[in-house]
């Protein structure tokens, strides 16, 4: 088993460039869980620039399988997963000025500023995720700050060729390995297709994935539930490897 969780970002997006009502991420979430989505994840960007405060208000209202919250770890957030109670939450490192998050949390600098949302979150009963790069000394600190489940990011597993792409996978099979011997769940994320997901499903030690751009980018071209569809399958292939 494996869940596939439906990052509808980029449903707003497009909804943004035009500044129409529609389309809405909310309904689009609704028909991914109809196909089948095994949870439904959103990133409130400090720039709101797809997704926006009252979209997380409407999809906590109506997500009825799992709802994660990404989102940087500032006062800000903290506040509004807070009062929104999202399932999840998973912290994102966040620069202005990136198309999309690039790297993953330094969870060893940053420990200042995410104990306190670990506190919120034990104290009000959200899980906590952190999105960190495949690296032995992020899955130690992530355990160490109280987290539940590391996100590995998988963007330069991804964007890789030919043997480095190698080693990063192994870098991934490596730390999803030792965080599940740390007791944390093993999320992965980022860049994931239809093609490449396959063999990051074939670890097993990943319980979950999140697919954000190459899921919608599918949609576009022949409807969500089948987009769901075609992911799923892709999982089951990475299941069998296993
Ligand atoms: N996981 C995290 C933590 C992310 O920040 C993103 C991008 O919003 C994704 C997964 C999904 O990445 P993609 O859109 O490339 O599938």
């Amino acid at each position: 088993m494996i869940r596939l969780h439906v990052n509808v970002d980029h449903i707003a997006t497009l909804r943004n460039a035009r500044g129409t009502s529609y389309p809405d991420p909310v309904f689009a979430a609704q028909l991914c869980e109809q196909a089948g989505a095994d949870g439904i994840t959103c990133h409130l960007r400090e720039d709101r620039r797809h997704i926006r405060d009252d979209d997380v208000d409407r999809l906590r209202a109506a997500v009825a399988t799992r709802l994660n919250l990404e989102m940087a770890a500032t006062a800000e957030m903290c506040a509004i997963a807070e009062r929104v109670r999202p399932d999840v939450i998973t912290l994102v490192p966040e620069r202005r000025e990136e198309r999309t998050t690039e790297g993953g949390l330094d969870v060893i600098g940053a420990r200042a500023t995410i104990e306190p949302i670990a506190r919120m979150c034990a104290r009000v009963g959200i899980e906590l995720s952190l999105f960190i790069a495949p690296d032995p000394k992020q899955v130690d600190a992530s355990h160490a700050v109280g987290a539940g489940q590391v996100e590995l990011h998988t963007g330069e597993y991804c964007h890789l060729m030919g043997e480095p792409r190698d080693v990063e996978f192994e870098r991934l099979r490596a730390a999803a390995r030792h965080a599940t011997a740390l007791g944390l769940d093993v999320a992965a994320g980022h860049g994931l297709t239809r093609h490449n997901v396959i063999a990051v499903a074939a670890i097993r030690e990943v319980a979950e994935v999140n697919i954000g751009h190459a899921l919608i980018a599918d949609a576009a071209l022949v409807g969500l539930e089948r987009a769901v569809g075609g992911f799923r399958a892709a999982l089951e292939r990475g299941l069998r490897r296993r």
